[in-house]
């Protein structure tokens, strides 16, 4: 599990998602209440970008393609059509830098 440094905190928005690239995936990284969370940016109903297609409800981010639904603390699937989770990415935050393990 190597930790990657991804961005900084000020560059994530609260209650939005920035995308960045994580050994070559596309990884959405959310802030909620402060608090910074990463889950794979592709949606696993049809591969919508979430960084593009989305509404945040709280810590569970919508894909507005078909209107799935994702706990982004979790990955899980929280309303279809999507059936599979987000994978998830484990995340530390040291100073104002984020680090994503992957
Ligand atoms: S691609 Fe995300 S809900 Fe369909």
């Amino acid at each position: 599990m190597a930790k990657l440094k991804v961005a900084k905190v000020n560059e994530i928005p609260e209650a939005g998602i920035k995308k960045v690239m994580v050994d070559g995936e596309p990884v959405a990284l959310y802030k909620v209440e402060g608090k910074i969370y990463a889950t794979t940016n592709i949606c696993t109903h049809e591969m919508c970008e979430l960084d593009q297609n989305h509404m945040m409800h709280g810590d569970v981010v919508e894909c507005t393609c078909h209107g799935s639904q994702f706990n982004i603390k979790t990955g899980a699937n929280v309303l279809p059509p999507a059936a599979e989770p987000l994978k998830i990415y484990k995340v530390n935050v040291e100073g104002d830098e984020v680090f994503v393990e992957a």
